[in-house]
């Protein structure tokens, strides 16, 4: 038996269901169409998948508007579908996280309707309100590009009210114990309908101080908020002992570890710092980048884990780079027609339009990824190397279909083109036609094969979560080299980003008959003591052995 959680070092997969299958053939994938996809996900090896936002919307935000935390939007399938996803998803051994959005509702939303209408009501205090909006607190929206600032009129209440986000998404007041009280009732729902844990998005301004109390943030009032991360905790726990709850919390390094609530809130974040960094790293061949995160990213280890991921479902956010290297991503990763800038802090782009459609760095780029300490996100279609359609308006950019072979839509819908919730890639280098899941099945050397493959190694290799992690010196700056101890045995997983070849020697004080090239075509020659790895444009190899 483990004395770890699973959720310590897993491999979770990120789809929104709208995308990823369609099964009835209206154009909208579905719970029943993910269904049929589970033995895909089960092959590539993942241990829960993350499904983004499915719930009742107007889907002015990709769903992240939630009208009805109770519900699946009938596009999408029935509450009935969604306990026969979990119940076969768990057949395959696959756990299911939901996404939770508690930092704000759609406008939509039956707590927003009455609160708007009746000031006396309990639920005008769900929501934040001012009068007074020249006095109120002003901070920036989070997206600047679509909204003037935090305070917005209601023509109904004839006030204005509190939202960080877009205008139609106002910010719950999660001071309100009543709030607090219905979000515990949400997530007991959930797991009672087969969910394992949740994604709990925009942690980090649902941790600010709202509305009037609307400052930076400070120490003193953050108390009042952990605790509310803290009670989630209990109540999930209460529920189902090893639940995961994971937050989104794209807040200052120096700020992360609040989020663990000192072992007793969050069991995992995402790491966003090591986001920027990595994926920054591959693409512009350098390993300087990876050294900052880790010197800038606090110890956790003893309260909680990272999730470390390439990219997601949104922009890829810049803003944890250096000045300087910020400026070049921001120059060095754009489209040429300079379309995929946004929100002033990142790209709309997916990993393969990253490197330039470079299917060697994508691998090498997962080969990182899946040998860091902690548990990984991977976002549908970068396992197949799918690029962005900028056509689209924000963020849909990197939100269309999967592409699942070469007939019409990619395979994901029956349904005509022009229903489909977004149209998949049809044209340029990652039109469906050329990069789908079933072109790639069976190519040992196609990019799913070999992401597949670090997947497994990863899991045959319980040094990466168990064992004492280190980075070795590299004499190149495009060489990285992660190593593991752990009971008895040593595993390398060495990493070249350059676009040529690269040596690098390395110690090895391991029994040299005892070692075993677990994944990776780079190569290596073991001597006593050591071990030079030979390693192409983008090669990787993890080597294990026992110590003597
Ligand atoms: C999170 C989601 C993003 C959404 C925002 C507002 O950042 O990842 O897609 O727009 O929250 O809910």
């Amino acid at each position: 038996m483990s004395d770890r959680a699973w959720y310590e070092d897993a491999t979770i997969y990120s789809l929104d269901v709208k995308t990823f299958n369609d099964s009835d053939g209206d154009g909208w994938g579905d719970f029943t169409g993910a269904i049929e996809r589970l033995g895909y996900l089960d092959e590539l090896g993942v241990d829960a998948v993350w499904i983004r936002p499915f719930y009742p919307s107007p889907l002015r935000d990709n769903g992240y508007d939630v009208a009805d935390y109770y519900a699946v939007d009938d596009r999408l399938g029935s509450l009935a579908d969604f306990r026969e996803f979990a119940d076969q998803a768990h057949e395959h051994g696959i756990r299911v996280i939901t996404d939770l959005v508690f930092n704000h509702t759609s406008n939509e939303h039956e707590w927003f309707q009455r609160a708007r209408e009746d000031p006396e009501s309990e639920y005008h205090d769900y929501y934040l309100w001012t009068s007074h909006p020249e006095d109120a607190h002003q901070r920036g929206n989070i997206f600047p590009e679509y909204e003037d600032g935090v305070w917005s009129y209601d023509e109904v209440a004839g006030k204005h009210y509190f939202h960080q986000f877009y205008g139609h998404q106002p910010d719950l007041n999660v001071a309100n114990p009543v709030v607090r009280a219905e979000l515990y009732d949400v997530l007991r729902f959930w797991l009672d309908q087969g969910a394992d844990g949740f994604r709990i998005d925009a942690a980090h301004p649902m941790l600010m101080p709202k509305g009037h109390n609307a400052t930076t943030l400070d120490e003193t009032e953050l108390g009042e908020s952990i605790e509310l991360f803290k009670e989630m905790r209990r109540v999930v726990e209460a529920e189902q002992s090893d639940a995961v709850l994971l937050a989104e919390a794209d807040d200052e390094p120096e700020h992360l570890d609040y989020y663990f609530g000192d072992g007793e809130a969050f069991n995992l974040q995402f790491n966003f710092v090591m986001n920027a960094h990595l994926t920054y790293a591959v693409g512009v061949k350098d390993t300087w980048p990876l050294q900052r995160a880790e010197e800038i990213l606090p110890d956790v280890s003893d309260v909680g884990g990272w999730v470390n991921f390439l990219r997601n479902h949104d922009e890829w956010n810049l803003l944890k780079l250096p000045e300087e290297a910020f400026q070049h991503a921001r120059e060095y990763f754009a489209d040429d027609a300079g379309d995929s800038w946004i929100f002033e802090r990142g790209h709309r782009l997916r990993l393969a339009d990253l490197y330039g459609g470079d299917r060697d760095r994508i691998a090498v780029a997962h080969s990182l990824l899946l040998s860091l300490p902690g548990s990984v996100a991977l976002q549908s279609g970068d396992e197949i190397g799918m690029g962005a359609d900028l056509s689209l308006p924000e963020r849909e950019a990197v939100r269309t279909p999967m592409q699942w072979d070469d007939s019409p839509n990619g395979g994901f819908s029956a349904a005509a083109p022009e229903d489909c919730y977004n149209p998949v890639v049809d044209e340029g280098e990652y039109a469906y036609d050329r990069v789908n899941v079933a072109a790639q099945r069976g190519d040992p050397d196609s990019l799913l094969s070999r992401v597949e493959a670090l997947v497994s190694a990863r899991d045959a290799c319980p040094e990466i979560a168990r064992g004492d992690y280190r980075t070795p010196d590299c004499d190149h700056k495009e060489t990285r080299v992660h190593r593991f101890d752990h009971e008895g045995t040593v595993l390398l997983c060495a990493h070249n980003l350059a676009d040529e070849y690269r040596e690098e020697i390395v110690g090895f004080d391991v029994d040299p008959d005892s070692v075993e090239h677990v994944v990776g075509d780079g190569g290596h020659s073991v001597a006593e003591g050591g071990v030079t790895f030979e390693l192409d444009a983008c090669d990787y190899a993890w080597l294990r052995g026992e110590k003597r």
